[in-house]
């Protein structure tokens, strides 16, 4: 991470580390500085809340400072025992912010949700807003205390590079900052036979200020850095603004890289084909008057993410749960007509190969003329009329293809599905579409490859590629 910084330059550098638990980060910045021939200035602030901690910052950073000192370079350090940013968040987004002096800052933040009413989600509001994570309010804070120009490197979770809950602080920083690295840490398990992966940490190298220019790419697998993987890729295909929320998009092979650019040439965009998507409106805490295990006259199917496989819909399930809720006019509102959806799980298990699955239901699959969707669950439907048969297979085979699959893990680092997402995803034409659902419709086998055979040609994929993704997709 130290070495990520552009250039450490003569004169004096201030640099920022919040949350600097031992010191650890700074010391790799002073270890970089050792290797410098010309004599270097560095002054650090660090801050800490931890007060257990700051004996043993206090030593690391003492001992950099004698070894700097002993090669001729020059080192002053403070630690601030106090919580960094209620102490330097801006109250509003017209107040003056606060004074801005660093050139650098690394950091390491804590990473946890905080509640929306905490003291520092309130005193942070003009960055984030519902649950926010702290690691997004250090990294807004800290951006905020460097000046123009200069160099910020965090390593953090991925989520805030998509997805509806990072959205005004993506907007917020990229505003601000811009990306000139990012660093993908991947982690490969044994169940994705070494080709699908997860995604779970990042390092961003960003400038405050500063021209958009081509952003390097990095991966690496595991904890290994040594199995690098590294290209420079134009900027806006890294940070996709067309939506204007900053979305970053990171494909790490040349694979992905390949999706990510069929998917963006597709025609259509989910919402502009008159497709809806909506959550399941059962929350099975908050109803649970109405859950029934028994079906009887007045319950209608409830469904939950366990009935739900690719194409099709199991009920009853087996595993306990209640399977059906009541009809009345107090559980009205948590119904919805039995007609044709695709039912898309809002979550996967990390360790799932699929973070899509698209199953259908059709109006005969539910006894009664309601069905209840468990809030783990979002249904697609049109506005007015009824999802046609051939329609729920052309959604539901494009969903369950891994070129959507492997383009939706790509722009989204969360496990969990969101409407909004699925809303900005691109599609193909209705014909195309169509043409994928007859087809589907009529194969026997719906099987990962015939999928794969049947999405890719209707797309006009190249042979290779649809090869590569049936690899992907088995
Ligand atoms: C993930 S650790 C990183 C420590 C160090 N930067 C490193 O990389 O080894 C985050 C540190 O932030 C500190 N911390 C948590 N909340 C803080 C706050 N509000 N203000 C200052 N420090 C905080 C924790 O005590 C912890 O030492």
């Amino acid at each position: 991470m130290a070495g990520m910084f552009s250039d450490i330059p003569r004169g004096t550098v201030r640099i920022l580390d919040p949350g600097a638990g031992v010191g650890t980060l700074s010391a790799a910045v002073c270890e970089r500085v050792l290797r410098q021939e010309s004599p270097r200035r560095l002054v650090f602030e660090l801050w800490e809340n931890d007060p257990r901690l700051i004996p043993l910052l206090e030593r690391t950073m003492s001992r950099c400072r004698d070894s700097l000192r002993d090669s001729g370079h020059e080192m002053e350090f403070v630690v601030r025992i106090d919580d960094f940013v209620l102490a330097n968040a801006r109250k509003s987004l017209f107040e003056t912010g606060p004074h801005s002096s660093f050139h650098l800052t690394i950091l390491n933040p804590p990473y946890f949700k905080l509640r929306k009413e905490s003291p520092h989600a309130r005193a942070m509001g003009h960055v984030v807003h519902g649950q926010p994570n702290i690691y997004a309010l250090f990294m807004a804070a800290a951006a905020d205390l460097l000046l123009p120009g200069g160099e910020m490197v965090a390593i953090t979770p991925r989520s805030y590079f998509n997805g509806p809950y990072f959205k005004r602080f993506r907007k917020w920083f990229f505003d601000r900052m811009t990306a000139r690295h990012v660093h993908v840490f991947e982690s490969r398990t044994e169940a994705f036979k070494g080709r699908a992966v997860l995604q779970e940490n990042v390092i961003l190298h960003a400038e405050k200020g500063g021209e958009p220019s081509d952003v390097v790419l990095t991966t690496s697998f595991g904890r290994d850095l040594v199995d690098l993987e590294n290209s420079a890729v134009a900027y806006e295909k890294i940070i996709d603004n067309s939506s204007g929320d900053h979305v970053v998009r990171v494909s790490t092979s040349r694979l992905e890289h390949e999706i990510i650019e069929v998917m963006d040439r597709l025609p259509q965009r989910f919402r502009s084909l008159g497709f809806e998507i909506s959550t399941g409106p059962v929350v099975t805490f908050r109803s649970t008057e109405f859950l029934r295990h028994e079906r009887s006259s007045d319950t209608a199917p409830l469904l939950w993410m366990h009935n739900v496989r690719p194409f099709v819909t199991r009920f009853p399930s087996k595993n306990g749960k209640p399977a059906h809720i009541e009809i009345s006019p107090a559980s009205k509102k948590l119904l919805v007509p039995a007609q044709t959806y695709v039912l898309l799980k809002r979550f996967t298990a990390k360790e799932e190969k699929r973070r899509l699955v698209a199953g259908i239901m059709n109006a005969g699959d539910s006894y009664s003329e309601w069905v209840g969707l468990e809030n783990h669950l979002n249904y697609i439907y049109r506005k007015g009329s009824d999802l046609t048969r051939t329609e729920a297979f052309g959604l539901a085979a494009f969903f369950n293809s891994a070129l959507v699959d492997r383009y939706f893990r790509a722009i989204s680092g969360n496990t969990q599905v969101n409407a909004t997402e699925i809303r900005g995803l691109p599609l193909p034409d209705e014909e195309t579409l169509i043409r994928i659902g007859a087809e589907i419709e009529q194969t026997e086998s719906r099987d990962p490859r015939t999928v794969e055979e049947v999405v890719g040609r209707a797309l006009r994929l190249p042979r290779h590629f649809i090869d590569e993704l049936i690899e992907v997709a088995q």
